[in-house]
């Protein structure tokens, strides 16, 4: 009977990503604290307007196509002046929208990967282009990932290890564009230090400041960001469960990667309007604070990984 568990182990074997060991530690104070300056709410706050503009983002509709095609568009022209970094539009076979993603080249063949959704819904109608702003989930995350960029360009960083900034397509039926890109990076056998998923970003509810997915994330990597919380934003975090795979740090998850998922808020508190027509700027009182938060952990994971 165990020969023929034998084909199985070798696929499971074979597809299953490459990781480090990796000393996680905090040594990068002065960078991440300098880079901490550039960190502009205004900036962030006009992008997550701009994104939410569109009708939807959905998958299937010519505004979420076109969305995504405008992403690539202003993500190319922050990052025109570097020979060292590529804008990459990823066609799926799996949906019409494309992902969109930046690549800084590193000088090993090591990668640090930060993403989230660019893709909207609205779960109340079946029509495709039914209005779904998607400004909380998760125009805030893209809004995060946006401001990185701008930051790193301000910064000029040239990175150690290859940075890869990864904005999704079609998430919300079924993580399809992460999926895609999940797996073809373990089948190239691609070596990933960590992953970063940043998926609701800007609803601050409850207690926690900063809520940290332990369902389908890396342990050791989810303490790492605990000890970053406490080193460089000093507000109150904890852990929570989704208890199914709610987000694309799932897909990297299964491809046998290090992947963390922190949350906006507790789940009992989550934003209210999410997958409607009024998931808005207004629901966070026009403001990006929070955003601004999780850029500041972005920015200290991606320093203190990119050693
Ligand atoms: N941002 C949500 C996931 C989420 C919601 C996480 C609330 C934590 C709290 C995400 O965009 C989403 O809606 N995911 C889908 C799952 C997907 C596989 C269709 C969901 O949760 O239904
Ligand atoms: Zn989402």
């Amino acid at each position: 009977m165990f020969k023929n568990l034998l084909p199985l182990t070798l696929i499971l074997f074979f597809t299953q990503g490459t990781t480090y060991a990796f000393d996680y530690n905090i040594n990068r104070k002065y960078d991440v604290t300098r880079a901490f300056l550039e960190v502009n709410e205004r900036r962030i706050y006009g992008f997550i307007k701009d994104f939410s503009s569109y009708r939807t983002r959905f998958h299937e509709s010519a505004d979420g196509i076109r969305a995504a095609k405008d992403l690539y568009d202003s993500w190319c022209a922050l990052t025109d002046h570097r020979s060292d970094i590529e804008c990459e539009l990823i066609p799926h076979k799996s949906t019409p929208q494309s992902s969109v993603a930046i690549h800084i080249k590193g000088s090993t063949d090591k990668h640090i990967i930060l993403g989230g959704h660019l893709d909207s819904i609205n779960t109340n109608s079946t029509d495709p282009n039914a209005p779904a702003p998607g400004a909380g989930d998760n125009a805030s995350g893209i809004g995060v990932l946006n401001e990185l960029i701008n930051i790193l360009m301000i910064k000029n960083y040239r990175p150690k290890h290859n940075i890869s900034l990864y904005a999704y397509a079609a998430e919300e039926v079924g993580l399809l564009g992460s999926e895609d890109i999940a797996s073809k990076a373990a089948s190239n056998d691609k070596k990933i230090l960590g992953v970063l998923q940043i998926d609701g970003a800007n609803y601050k509810a409850g207690p926690k400041s900063i809520v940290l997915i332990n369902d389908y994330t890396n342990y050791e990597q989810n303490k790492f960001l605990g000890m970053l919380i406490d080193n460089y934003l000093r507000v109150s975090w904890g852990y929570d469960k989704c208890g199914y795979a709610c987000s694309d740090h799932y897909s990297w998850h299964r491809q046998g990667y290090k992947t963390s998922f922190p949350f906006e808020s507790n789940l009992d508190v989550e934003n209210p309007f999410i997958h409607t027509e009024n998931d808005t700027l207004a629901v966070t009182s026009f403001s990006a604070t929070h955003a601004a938060l999780f850029t500041k952990l972005a920015l200290s994971y991606l320093y203190e990984m990119d050693k």
